[in-house]
């Protein structure tokens, strides 16, 4: 059963929001006069592909990978399983991979590694979530929207128990007391 919680807000929706404008800025600068293919990782990364392709002015194709680290509800185990490949081939296209958070960097490394080996003309990473401090796997990233603290946080597709994807801004998860524990305080 999940264990009692709520959630506090970490980052308001019209910052994100703000934030996101100047990664499409940022991005359509950057790829001025060529076209990106975005690779948006599911099921997390949904939400700010979207946000994201809205507010990049140059040509974008997209397309979706799914991966799976196993492990408990907050932690992910270490070992990455490609759950879903992409549909469309990468070998010359400007790819940009889209993720919703960089935790351990293990899922990313690992992506970045298998998805170079098929020759893109360039590969870079955008992250809307950074928590550096977790960091285990080296990872270079091109594009950060907030580097946060060590804290399990929800909303703008990152999930607790597949829920509060759909929250419009990020939230922390606070794990409520049990009467238990609050006596002995
Ligand atoms: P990494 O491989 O350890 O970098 O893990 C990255 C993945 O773990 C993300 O794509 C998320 O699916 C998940 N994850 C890591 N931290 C959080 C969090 O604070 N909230 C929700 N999911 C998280
Ligand atoms: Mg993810």
């Amino acid at each position: 059963m999940t264990k009692k919680h709520h959630i506090e807000v970490m980052i308001q929706e019209d910052q994100v929001s703000t934030r996101i404008q100047e990664l499409g800025d940022a991005i359509s600068r950057d790829y001025a006069g060529k076209s990106v293919h975005l690779i948006c990782i599911l099921k997390g990364s949904v939400y700010f592909t979207c946000e994201l392709a809205k507010r990049i002015t140059v040509p974008v194709t997209m397309d979706f990978m799914q991966c799976s680290s196993y492990g408990a509800a907050t932690k992910s185990s270490g070992v990455v399983k490609l759950v879903k490949d992409l549909d469309e081939a990468i070998t010359g296209l400007n790819v940009l991979i889209i993720e919703d958070i960089i935790d351990s960097g293990r899922t990313l490394a690992h992506l970045k590694n298998l998805l170079a080996q098929r020759k893109p003309a360039s590969l870079r990473i955008c992250t809307l979530l950074d928590k550096p401090e977790r960091r285990v796997v080296e990872v270079d990233v091109d594009y950060t929207g907030f580097a946060i603290e060590d804290k399990f946080v929800v909303g703008y597709g990152l999930d607790f128990d597949q829920q509060y994807r759909n929250l419009p801004y990020i939230g922390v998860v606070k794990f409520d007391e049990t009467e238990k524990e609050s006596a002995k305080l």
